[in-house]
């Protein structure tokens, strides 16, 4: 095309410049050569470009041909490709399914396992809990012991320091309503019991005090501290050997009813569901308990519980034979039984002294060996007897009366402690 349109330039350019001549034959002639000229350019160049054309269709052609060739070999290929994919997806698809049932089966496994394992663990906490537990609260006991047993300590150590013995001095604890063991005269305690603890206090180079508590006070306060010997007419029982200890023994005695002698009792049964009258804490109070089974009327002293029989308010009396027998002296109307029992007394001191216990032991033995024994009971005996006429005969006449006569005041004034 580029070819024709030049011929056609060459052509119409050669005519315009060949129009400006002179002369017009020749410039026909040559026009005419021109043009048949440019006509054989223009039909050369038609010819080459219908040449030309004829190629690039043949071309155009092949290359379709190719270009289809090549797309069915692309697609070919595709196909190819496509189903290699497929089967490559097909083969991942199930590799992947195996994978994921093998890790389903490992993860119910591992699940399993952890299970298993969280339970053993879950089991051995607890049990570690529990021990630790367990061991918590033995320390804290043990703790809690140990501080009970500071606390004790300090506690004994301040009781110890506050219920010390002056210096030289040995304190005797009694009941001084026990002639003739222990009773006042006037002011001061005398009595079997004071010669003896004066005879220990001697032997330990030291000066005897007396303090006068209730009769079930004695025992508790030596076990206090507040004394170091305990004398009282005091029982040697098996109940009182676990809280004391005692000395070897100074006496046997015992037991009896005070009566009435219109009204007497001489055996147990006598006693039978009848208000008995006895001083509080002593081994008659046991009795009455123990043996006849019924609660006895206490009272702070033998003479105490005696006016009580004397006032009609007890129907007998049990009480230590040798104060009974104190109490009724000059007392017509009344009697004593025989004994319902057989006791000793002995010193008490507090548990774990045996050198003191050594001591005390062999003032006593001494006492007895020497005769001394006896001749302080003798003259003990017949001074509270003497006493006791003298208070009697003191009294005025009225409170002398016998037992069924109305007892107007207290006939025995308590003992001040
Ligand atoms: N022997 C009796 C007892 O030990 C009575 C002693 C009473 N002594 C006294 N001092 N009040 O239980």
């Amino acid at each position: 095309m580029k070819k024709c349109m030049i011929a056609l330039t060459a052509a119409i350019s050669a005519s315009l410049i060949l129009s400006g001549c002179g002369d017009a034959d020749s410039a026909a002639q040559k026009t005419d050569g021109i043009i048949s000229g440019a006509k054989s350019a223009v039909e050369s160049v038609a010819d080459k470009a219908a040449e030309a054309a004829e190629a690039a269709k043949d071309g155009i052609a092949d290359a379709a041909e190719a270009a289809k060739e090549a797309a069915g070999a692309v697609a070919d290929k595709a196909v190819e490709v496509k189903d290699a994919v497929a089967e490559k997806v097909a083969e991942v698809k199930e590799a992947v399914a195996d994978k994921t049932e093998e890790a389903k089966e490992a993860a119910a496994e591992a699940k399993d396992a952890a299970a298993e394992k969280a339970a053993e663990v879950k089991e051995a906490a607890a049990e570690k809990a529990e021990e630790v537990k367990a061991e918590a609260v033995d320390a804290a006991a043990a703790v809690a012991d140990k501080a009970e047993a500071a606390v004790a300590a300090v506690a004994a150590a301040a009781t110890a320091a506050v219920n010390a013995p002056a210096a030289g001095t040995i304190r005797m604890i009694t009941e001084a309503t026990f002639p003739p063991y222990e009773f006042r005269q006037g002011k001061e305690v005398v009595g079997i019991d004071v010669e003896i603890c004066k005879a220990i206090a001697k032997a330990l180079g030291k000066e005897l005090k007396i303090e006068d508590v209730e009769f079930d006070s004695v025992l508790p306060s030596l076990i206090a501290g507040k004394a170091e010997l305990a004398a009282a007419g005091i029982t040697v029982t098996e109940d009182r050997k676990m809280q004391v200890d005692f000395s070897v023994p100074y006496v046997r005695t015992g037991i009896v009813f005070i009566f009435a002698k219109d009204k007497p009792f001489e055996k147990a049964d006598d006693a039978k569901g009848k208000k008995i009258g006895v001083q509080n804490g002593t081994t008659s109070a046991d009795f009455v308990r123990e043996t006849l089974g019924q609660e006895p009327d206490m009272f702070d002293s033998p003479a105490s519980a005696f006016a009580a029989l004397k006032a009609g308010k007890v129907d007998a009396v049990i009480a230590d034979i040798d104060p009974a027998k104190a109490v009724i002296k000059g007392q017509d109307g009344y009697d004593i039984s025989d004994l319902l029992t057989v006791e000793e007394y002995a010193v008490a001191i507090k548990k774990g002294q045996p050198e003191l216990l050594a001591t005390i032991n062999k003032v006593i033995e001494g006492m007895k060996d020497s005769g001394e024994l006896d001749k302080i009971t003798d003259e003990w005996t017949a001074k509270a007897d003497a006493a006791a006429a003298a208070e009697e005969a003191a009294k005025p006449a009225e409170e002398a009366k016998p037992a069924d006569a109305p007892a107007a005041a207290p006939v025995v004034a308590p003992v001040e402690k």
